[in-house]
């Protein structure tokens, strides 16, 4: 019989520990300590994929010391202690066996997952890594749990014009409104989010006391 649950936990300084608690096979414990209830309804239960649990995303900020969030997961089978065994722990996945590499170390006795670099969402926006719980001669004693690992967006990057001159042309008596040019620039912070929203002004323009020239802020043409 599986017992699904989803165990809320107060402990020591973390203010927020989700245990997924699965009755049996691989735990997975997302340890840091954003507010986690803001992320998931209570009560939920853990969805199962064809024998795969989905576990929640471990999210990490870009660009800040994470020392502190350390370990930022924790897998652990039940069996050490049911069945007296000797479990080694082990991860593999981008930033561990797959570049970049040395991103996460882990402890092979305790199943935690530390975080060792600062990280940079444009860099790499999102790591999968796969934790396993082996027995002594290296079998999985457990099915291995995927870890998902999203890196959020801080506002790191400044727009950047797409071309170095933009040149506008217009003939003269041309009516009022007319498109005299449209300039571009892109944003390498995550799309569809303040971060990367982009507004344009004209700085300055000649002659500049009688200015004819306007110029649509939120869409980059140039009137
Ligand atoms: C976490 O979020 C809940 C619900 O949004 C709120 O009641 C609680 O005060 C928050 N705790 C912290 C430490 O921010
Ligand atoms: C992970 O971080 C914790 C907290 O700083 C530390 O106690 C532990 O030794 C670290 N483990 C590894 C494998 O680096
Ligand atoms: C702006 O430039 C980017 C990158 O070259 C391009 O993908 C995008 O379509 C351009 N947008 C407009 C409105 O021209």
């Amino acid at each position: 019989g599986e017992n699904h649950q989803l165990r809320r936990e107060g402990s020591g300084p973390r203010e927020h520990e989700i245990c997924f608690d699965f009755g049996d096979g691989l735990h997975f414990e997302a340890l840091h300590s954003r507010n986690e209830s803001k992320l998931l309804p209570k009560h939920i239960h853990p969805v199962r994929q064809k024998r795969a649990w989905i576990t929640a995303p471990v999210a990490l900020r870009e660009g800040e010391d994470l020392s502190r969030k350390n370990p930022i997961a924790k897998i652990h089978s039940d069996l050490a202690e049911e069945k007296k065994l000797k479990i080694t722990y082990k991860y593999t996945g981008k930033g561990i066996t797959e570049p970049p590499f040395g991103v996460f170390v882990f402890n092979k006795d305790t199943g935690e997952l530390n975080v060792t670099t600062i990280l940079d969402r444009e860099e790499t926006p999102f790591f999968l890594v796969t934790g396993y719980a082996l027995d002594e001669r290296g079998k999985n004693l457990e099915k291995p749990i995927e870890l998902r690992i999203k890196v959020l967006d801080i506002n790191d990057n400044e727009p950047v014009f797409t071309q170095d001159v933009f040149v506008g042309s217009v003939e003269e008596l041309s009516a009022a409104n007319t498109l005299v040019m449209k300039i571009n620039a892109t944003d390498a912070d995550e799309p569809n989010t303040l971060n990367s929203k982009i507004s344009y002004r004209i700085v300055s323009q000649e002659p500049a006391n009688s200015p004819v020239f306007y110029l649509n802020k939120e869409t980059p043409f140039f009137w």
